[in-house]
């Protein structure tokens, strides 16, 4: 792999994607060591397009029972809790580690890999993958917030302009984003029985839809009695932001990584990057991104 520094951080190239280092390590071991079983299912992302909610919404999707969502997981444990990331947490702690004590059946799992280096030791794994995109300047708005409450500090404008330069360069962590999300967008195309492709902006406009369509990607959709019942509603109220932020998660309220579970949620608004870019930012970042997908046929 090539390496460079950005904002301090050592990132690292491979397979045409910038990690940091020591994630580096995880996703080769993840590579090596992963052995998939047909009824896995990955959800993934680029970091901060609302990747928290499509775990809560897929867990709570396969979860369901007929006495309704009482007792039901995500009132215990934080989505990352339920749905491991493969690099940032399981092959983090461990080159081989044991995932025969995961707390979900069928197995979940996430990651923010581009989908070539995901597939690798999938082979031909029937398994499911769904990815969720977001417009990229809100990604980057919700980043730069993120980043800021980790270290407890105030939002500083500073560091929003370098989170766009790095943007715009493509050398930033996971990046560049356009290549992440072209290989799942394309990715979707040529598999669609095995690769979903959503939309943040499309699951806040129309959230019961998306949640049938997903039900329906991973196999589980509702039945006439269920949608009768509400059950469809009911899940988008478990996921809902509000609801998340509150949970009473028991144990330590930690989420993943030291990172106390609150920190997930913050506004979960489409274009909130209108009340912090400025219109060269906006333009700028527009111009790249109208370049990098023209002719994919995806929708910005
Ligand atoms: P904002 O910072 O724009 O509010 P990720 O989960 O990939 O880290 O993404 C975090 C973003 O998703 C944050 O965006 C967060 O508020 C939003 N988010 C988290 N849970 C959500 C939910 N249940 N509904 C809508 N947005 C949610």
């Amino acid at each position: 792999p090539s390496y460079t520094d950005v904002e301090g951080k050592k990132l690292c190239n491979y397979q045409g994607c910038w990690y940091y280092y020591k994630n580096l390590q995880a996703v080769l071991d993840y590579q090596k060591n992963f052995k998939p079983l047909d009824t896995d299912i990955i959800v993934t992302s680029y970091p901060k397009s609302g990747t928290t909610w499509l775990k809560a919404l897929t867990v709570a999707l396969l979860q369901r029972s007929e006495d309704g969502l009482q007792n039901h997981p995500l009132t215990s444990d934080s989505p990352h809790g339920l749905v491991p990331f493969l690099e940032m947490k399981l092959y983090l702690k461990s080159s081989t580690p044991d995932l025969t004590n995961l707390s979900s059946s069928p197995r979940l799992f996430s990651t923010h890999m581009p989908l070539h280096t995901l597939r690798e030791p999938l082979k031909d794994s029937p398994c499911k993958i769904v990815y969720v995109c977001r417009n990229v300047k809100d990604v980057i708005v919700s980043l730069w917030h993120f980043r800021s409450r980790i270290e407890n500090k105030e939002a500083e404008r500073s560091k929003l302009e370098s989170i766009v330069e790095s943007f715009c360069k493509g050398v930033n962590n996971y990046g560049p984003f356009w290549d992440n999300v072209l290989s799942y967008w394309k990715g979707s195309l040529e598999d669609p029985d095995h690769v979903l492709f959503m939309r943040y902006e499309d699951l806040k406009e129309e959230p019961y839809d998306q949640v049938i369509r997903l039900a329906e990607f991973l196999g589980c959709p509702f039945t006439q009695e269920e949608i009768h019942s509400g059950s469809v509603e009911k899940i988008l109220d478990l996921c809902s932001l509000d609801n998340l932020r509150n949970l009473d998660i028991n144990k330590s309220g930690i989420a993943w990584n030291k990172l106390h579970h609150s920190i997930f949620f913050r506004k979960g608004e489409v274009d909130d990057w209108k009340n912090h870019l400025t219109t060269e930012m906006a333009d700028k970042i527009d111009m790249i991104i109208h370049e990098k997908f023209q002719g994919s046929g995806l929708r910005i």
